[in-house]
This record gives structure tokens, sequence and C-alpha cells, in this order.
């Protein structure tokens, strides 16, 4: 490290020293939290565990808003229903924007997508845009799509013997998210030594947190020094050479009825818009609704009375259909109080993105001061005691039953103008997988175990999105509708 480097360095470490100093010595009321150390904050409590886990301990002691420091960053982990509805109802407007940073600018082509972008009227016009694609003018071309990747998904299972679902899934989820962006697979397609699922895998940890968000000041001179920005340098120049060719590949030719997003966007987008609202749609539809789709399956199995009483509810409404659609699924209550209580207990995303406040606002009797960014845990508002009384950790779907559910009590798919504009296709991706793989197909556990013994383990790593611990290995066996 040179001298320039050093020195810049203390004066860095020193000027954030008295910074920290003179806002815990504020007269404002802010939230509590554990003690925090100079320059790094709060890392060292949370360094190496599952951010939620270390949330839920902290909000035991501390209550449902804590102030915590990560680096230089202060940010207020809100953990119930009632001030996620003050937050996210409320204050929608001075929250509604996310965090800066130097490397969400590039993965976001310079923030022309639409999670990270600033709410303004570029945002408001991409997200317009990618409502309008999913809801309105497509919608019928995208079940077209689901319904024959589904089919192909059931023709492809190996009866009797035992199937690997996270890769069966994986592949299933991103064939059917590749076709309604570009209209054909690109899992395969190698560059950089890298496919398509590798690199969104790579992208999610250039989106766990990085050196330059906690320490927007210097944190990229570490990021240079540590081969960080090298990295993120060659991911770029890969993911953004296969997303070129998806839209090269849709310059001479139009699909007039099934269009596609790059058909829909192409005349009315730049390319930059075009190429962030397609790593929109892979980076939000791809893990999510993999990891969504095993957790439902593992706790099906693993839940033999609910199994028995979601296949009959299925068989009861789907005839002599060999692929069952969205007219199909309208009429189970039962399927979809079972994908309730996964994405309650299983969320894929335990925290929603974060946002940025802009306003001096209060929440739950505390000042949150502007640049203070929010982190709402959905995970821990699932499990709500003031909302959820009964056995909050048991998968039971009946709990939904002649139960109307508040916005805010559950937010999985997140909330207020910020909230996931894919809620409506993730929830027919799910409803429609879900009663077609337990349709004709009895599922078990593998190896003579028990499906009871499944293992349901949450995975120790990663705080963005939660996978099962342990792969997730089942015996599909074909269903004999005369036993
Ligand atoms: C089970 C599947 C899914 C889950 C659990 C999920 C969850 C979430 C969550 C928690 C947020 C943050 C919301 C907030 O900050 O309040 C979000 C945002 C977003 N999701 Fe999803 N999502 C899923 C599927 C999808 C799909 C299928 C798409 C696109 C086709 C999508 C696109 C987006 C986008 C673009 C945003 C950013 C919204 C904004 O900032 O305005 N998601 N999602």
């Amino acid at each position: 490290m040179d001298i320039f480097t050093l020195s810049s360095l203390v004066i860095i470490t020193i000027s954030c020293i008295l910074l920290w100093k003179k806002k815990s010595s504020s007269g404002f009321n802010l939230p509590p939290g554990p003690p925090s150390l100079p320059i790094i904050g709060n890392l060292h409590q949370i360094n190496g565990k599952p951010l939620h886990h270390t949330i839920i301990n902290m909000s035991q002691k501390y209550g449902p808003i804590i102030l915590l420091h990560f680096g230089s960053q202060p940010f207020v982990v809100i953990s119930s229903s009632k001030l996620a509805t003050q937050a996210l109802q409320t204050h929608d407007s001075a929250l509604g924007n996310r965090p800066y940073s130097r490397n969400t600018k590039r993965v976001t082509f310079d923030y022309n997508d639409i999670v990270f972008s600033p709410y303004d009227d570029h945002y408001k016009h991409m997200r317009e845009t990618l409502v309008d694609f999913l809801n309105s003018r497509t919608t019928k071309s995208l079940q077209k799509v689901l319904n024959s990747e589904v089919t192909r998904l059931i023709d492809s299972l190996p009866f009797d013997n035992e199937v690997h679902i996270d890769k069966v899934i994986s592949n299933f989820i991103l064939d059917y998210v590749c076709k309604i962006v570009a209209g054909k697979s690109y899992r395969d397609v190698t560059l950089g030594g890298k496919k398509l699922k590798e690199m969104l895998d790579d992208m999610l940890i250039f989106f766990s947190g990085s050196f330059s968000e906690i320490f927007p000041s210097y944190g990229w001179i570490l990021e240079d020094l540590s081969g960080w920005t090298r990295r993120l340098d060659k991911h770029i120049a890969s993911y953004d050479a296969l997303i070129e060719m998806m839209i090269d590949e849709h310059i001479d030719h139009a699909n007039v009825d099934e269009k596609d997003l790059i058909d829909v966007c192409k005349s009315s987008l730049t390319r930059k818009e075009m190429k962030a609202i397609m790593t929109n749609v892979f980076n939000g539809a791809v893990e999510t609704s993999y990891l969504a789709l095993v957790w439902v399956m593992a706790m099906l199995v693993k839940n033999p009375r609910v199994m028995h009483k979601l296949q009959a509810e299925i068989r009861s409404h789907s005839g002599k259909k060999s692929t069952l659609d969205e007219t199909d699924t309208a009429k189970m209550t039962y399927l979809k109080n079972v994908i309730k209580e996964t994405l309650r207990l299983h969320g894929p995303a335990p925290f929603l993105i974060s946002r940025h406040c802009v306003e001096h606002i209060q929440i739950g009797g505390y000042d949150i001061l502007p640049g203070t960014n929010v982190l709402i845990c959905s995970r821990e508002i699932a499990k709500d005691p003031m909302v959820w009384t009964e056995n909050v950790n048991e998968f039971y779907p009946e709990r939904f039953e002649n139960r109307v559910v508040d916005q805010f009590d559950m937010t999985p798919f997140g909330g207020g103008r910020r909230s996931c504009p894919g809620f409506n296709l993730a929830t027919s991706i799910l409803e429609v997988v879900v009663a077609n793989l337990f349709n004709n197909i009895d599922w078990k556990a593998p190896n003579g175990m028990r499906n009871e013994d499944l293992d349901v383990e949450e995975n120790e790593e990663g705080s963005l999105l939660v996978a099962k611990k342990t792969p997730l290995y089942l015996v599909p066996v074909k269903h004999n509708s005369q036993a």
C-alpha cells in the first residue's frame, strides 16, 4: 500500500470516529440497538452469521425496531407488522428510494433498471413497461409458455428413480424465464467460461454487500486492492456479452403473436434500459421462484397430511386433463393456502430490498434521519406474535382458512410502491407447477427414508435469499387413480 493510500485511510478513519461521536450525542430519539464500535459499527456482531438470525436475537432484546451501523452506514431494522405498515404505507414516499452504491450502479447499467433506480419518472416508466408486459398484453402467451414447459418438465421425470429436485426445478425456471425474456432458452450458452445461471449466482454475490456500500468514501480502494473490482469487471463483460447476444438475435425477427420481453421493449426502450430490465427479470424471477418451488415441495413431502389433502383437492378438479393451467388452479383454495404458508415460513427473501430514507420521519415514535437505510425483516413479520398467534413455526396451511390477510401481515413480495411487480407471475408459476407435480404423481423421500424425516433446515450461508441447507432428492411415483 503506498503512502497516499495509507494517509487517506488514516484521515478517513479519524473523520469516521469524529462523525460517529457527533451522531451518538445528537438530541434525536434514535431507535435502540446494541452498542457499535467506531469504524466497523456492528459488523463484528453479524459477521459470518445469516443476518436474519442475528436480527431475531437482537429484536428479542431490543424490540422490533433496531438501529445498527454497518461500517459508516446507519441501518434501521424493522421486524414487526405494525412498524412495517408505518414504514411501507405511512412513509412509503420518504422510503421510496434504494441506497446508492457504485457496484450496484454498474450491474444495473447506470441505474437504468427498476430494482435499484431512484424513485423518479424514469423508474415509473420502466416499472410500467414491465407491469404492462407481465399483466396485460401478453398474459395469455406467458401462460401458454408455462403450460408447455410444465409438460416438458413432467415428461422428463424418471419415475421410480431418485431425482435431484433442485437441479430439475432450477433448469425448468431458467428455461421458462429465458423464454419469456428472449423467446428461447440460453441455459447452455457459455461465455467467459460461465453459463447464465452461474452469472446470475455471481451477481447475487455482488449485490450481497461490498466495502464501498458500507464505507462509501474509501471502500472502493479496498475493492480495487483486493481484486473485487477486477472480478466485477470480468463478470459484467461476460454477462453483457450474453444479453447483447439475446438482443441481437431479435433484430431481424419479430414474434408477432407471442411477444417476449425483448419484442415488447425494443421499440420503446434504449439498449441500456432493455439490458437493465432483462437483468431485473432474470435476477427477480429465477432464484426466487426456484427456491420457493423447492421449499413447497420439501414442506409438502415432509408433511404427508397436508400433501394428501392437497392431492385430493387437485385430483377432484383435474378431471381427465393431463396438464393443469391457471383456470384449474383458480378453484384450488387449499393449494393457494399451501403456497402462502410456505412463503410465510420460507419466503426466499428474509429481508426486503433496503430502502433509503430521504426525509426526517418517525417510526414507532423513533426518529429516522435522512440518509438512514431501512431494512424490513420479512421473515420476522411473518411470525409476528401480534398477528400470528397460534403455533407460528408449524406448517399449517389451514391457518389461512376464513382469514383475511392484511398486506402487511406477511410481506414475501414486499409492500408499498417498491413491492414486487412479479407477484402475479410468481404466484401463477408456483400454483400451476405444484398442481401439476402433485396431480398424477406421488412423491417419496429417497432410500426408504420416512417422508416425515426429510431435512428442511435452512442454509446458514447467505442473507439475501435463503435456500434449503441440504439438496432435495425425491422419488416420483406414478399415481394410480384406480387404487
Ligand atoms: C417467488 C418469487 C418472488 C419473490 C419471493 C419476490 C420477492 C421480491 C421482494 C421481497 C422484492 C422487494 C420488494 C420491496 O422492497 O418492497 C421484490 C422486488 C422486485 N421483484 Fe420480485 N419476487 C419474486 C418474483 C419476481 C418475478 C417473477 C419478477 C419479474 C418477472 C420479479 C421482479 C421484481 C422487481 C423488478 C422488483 C423491484 C421492484 C421495485 O423496486 O420497484 N420478482 N421481489
